[in-house]
C-alpha cells in the first residue's frame, strides 16, 4: 500500500484529513506534526492521531532548528514583509516542508498531504519547498479537494467516522502560532474598519495594561547573533521566549496588517512579535553603527527582496542562499551591545557600542577636539554641486 505523510496539527482538519486520505486514495496514512513554538502534550497528540486512523505519527520539537536555521537569517536580513511583518509564519513552512520529504524519503512513502486552504499563502509555500526538495513527491491537499463546504459538514464527518475532534476549543479566529510571533486572521477582524477586539491579542498586552515606569534592556551580540539579555549568556530560543514574555509584557510588537497575498487577495491580519520586534530593532541599530553608508543604504534593497522570497515560499532558491551570503558576509562585524527601552509599546533605542563601531565622536562632535577637516568640504561642495551650476534657465 502507498503511503502518504500528513503535516499533522490535531485539529478538526488534519484529524478529517487522515480517514479522507485513507478512503480516497487507499493509503496508509503516516502522521508529521512539527512544534516550533509551544510542545503540547506529545502522548495525547500521538494517541489522537492513531484513533483518527494513522498508522504512524511523527512528533518533533524543531523550534532549535527554527531559531537557529530560519529565524536568525531572517532577522540578520531585517526580512520585514511589505516593511512590517516579521514572517513568522511564513519562515515555518519552509522547515516543515524539509521535515516532510525526510520523512517520505526515509518511510519511501508516494505521497505528502497538509491541511492548508486552497486561498492562503501556506499551501504555496509548503508545495513549493517539498518540490524544490523532491520533485518526484505526490502532494495532496484535501482542503482543495475535498466535499466538505462548512466546518459543520466537516464535525458531521467526524462523528460519524468516529474521529476524535475537540470542537469545544476552536478559537473565533484563526491563528497561527510559534515562537517568532502569531497571525490573527477572520472573524471580525475580517472587516478592516473594525478595530481589533482585545481578547483578539495573545502574546501582548493592552496599553491600558503595560507597566506605567519602561524598562531598560540590553542585548549583546556576537557577530550577527544575539548571545546575552541584561548581561545573562542564553541560547537563541531561549532569548526569544523570554523576550517574548518582556516585551510582551510591555505591550510591544503589534501590527494591524493589510497584506497582499501571493494568491492575488488582500487580506486583513493582526500579528504579535514582541521577541522579533525587540531583536530586529536592536540588530538594526547595530548594524547602523558599524557598517558603512554605501553597504547600509545596499542592504535595504536587499532586505526588501529577502522578505518577499521568504513571504512568497522561495526558500530553497539560488537567490536566496545568494542573499543569505551577502548578508552573512560581514556580521562579524555586528558584534556589541545595544540598549533599549521598553517603555508603552514601543522598543526605543538607548545606546549602542561595538568594538567596530564606525563611528568617531573626533569626527563627528560640535565641541573641542574636532578632527573633521572643515577645509576640504569647501572643494566637496563644489563638485558635489557642480553638474547643477550650469542648469540654465531653472526659475526659483
Ligand atoms: N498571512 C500570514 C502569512 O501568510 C499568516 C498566515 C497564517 N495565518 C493564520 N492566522 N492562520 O504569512
Amino acid at each position: 500500500m502507498d503511503k502518504v505523510i500528513l503535516a499533522y496539527s490535531g485539529g478538526l482538519d488534519t484529524s478529517c484529513a487522515i480517514k479522507w486520505l485513507k478512503d480516497k486514495y487507499n493509503v496508509e496514512v503516516i502522521c508529521f506534526s512539527a512544534f516550533i513554538g509551544e510542545v503540547p502534550d506529545k502522548k495525547a497528540l500521538e494517541k489522537k492521531a492513531k484513533a483518527s486512523g494513522a498508522s504512524k505519527v511523527y512528533i518533533k520539537d524543531l523550534k532549535k532548528e527554527f531559531a537557529e536555521d530560519f529565524i536568525l537569517p531572517a532577522l540578520q536580513a531585517h526580512a520585514k514583509y511589505e516593511g512590517k511583518y516579521l514572517l513568522a509564519t511564513s519562515l515555518g513552512r519552509p522547515l516543515i516542508s524539509k521535515h516532510l520529504v525526510q520523512i517520505a524519503q526515509k518511510e519511501k512513502a508516494k505521497y505528502v498531504a497538509h491541511g492548508c486552504t486552497g486561498k492562503g499563502n501556506d499551501q504555496v509555500r509548503l508545495e513549493v519547498g517539498i518540490r524544490s526538495l523532491d520533485s518526484k513527491l505526490k502532494i495532496i491537499a484535501p482542503l482543495r479537494e475535498w466535499e466538505f463546504k462548512t466546518r459543520e459538514e466537516e464535525i458531521d464527518y467526524a462523528k460519524q467516522n468516529k474521529i476524535p475532534i475537540d470542537i469545544t476549543k476552536k478559537s473565533i479566529y484563526s491563528i497561527d502560532k510559534n515562537i517568532w510571533g502569531i497571525a490573527i486572521e477572520a472573524g471580525v477582524l475580517e472587516d478592516p474598519w473594525v478595530e481589533p477586539p482585545k481578547d483578539a491579542y495573545v502574546m501582548t498586552r493592552a496599553l491600558s495594561e503595560v507597566p506605567k515606569k519602561s524598562t531598560t534592556v540590553t542585548l549583546e551580540f556576537k557577530k550577527g547573533i544575539p548571545v546575552s539579555l541584561n548581561g545573562k549568556k542564553m541560547p537563541l530560543v531561549a532569548m526569544i521566549e523570554k523576550l517574548n514574555d518582556l516585551a510582551g509584557k510591555y505591550g510591544v510588537g503589534r501590527l494591524d496588517l493589510i497584506e497582499n497575498r501571493v494568491v492575488g487577495i488582500k487580506s486583513r491580519e493582526i500579528y504579535e512579535s514582541p521577541a522579533g520586534t525587540v531583536l530586529m530593532t536592536a540588530h538594526e541599530e547595530l548594524e547602523a553603527l558599524v557598517f558603512d553608508r554605501a553597504h547600509l543604504h545596499y542592504k535595504k534593497l536587499i532586505s526588501e527582496k529577502y522578505a518577499d522570497l521568504v513571504y512568497d515560499g522561495f526558500w530553497f532558491t539560488p537567490l536566496k542562499e545568494a542573499f543569505d551570503a551577502f548578508v552573512s558576509k560581514h556580521q562579524d562585524r555586528v558584534t556589541g551591545i545595544v540598549k533599549l527601552k521598553l517603555d508603552q509599546g514601543h522598543v526605543i533605542i538607548a545606546g549602542r557600542k561595538s568594538p567596530y563601531a564606525l563611528y568617531s565622536e573626533a569626527l563627528a562632535t560640535y565641541s573641542e577636539g574636532d578632527m573633521f577637516d572643515h577645509k576640504s568640504a569647501e572643494g566637496f561642495i563644489k563638485l558635489w554641486g557642480l553638474p547643477y551650476e550650469k542648469n540654465v534657465g531653472r526659475k526659483i
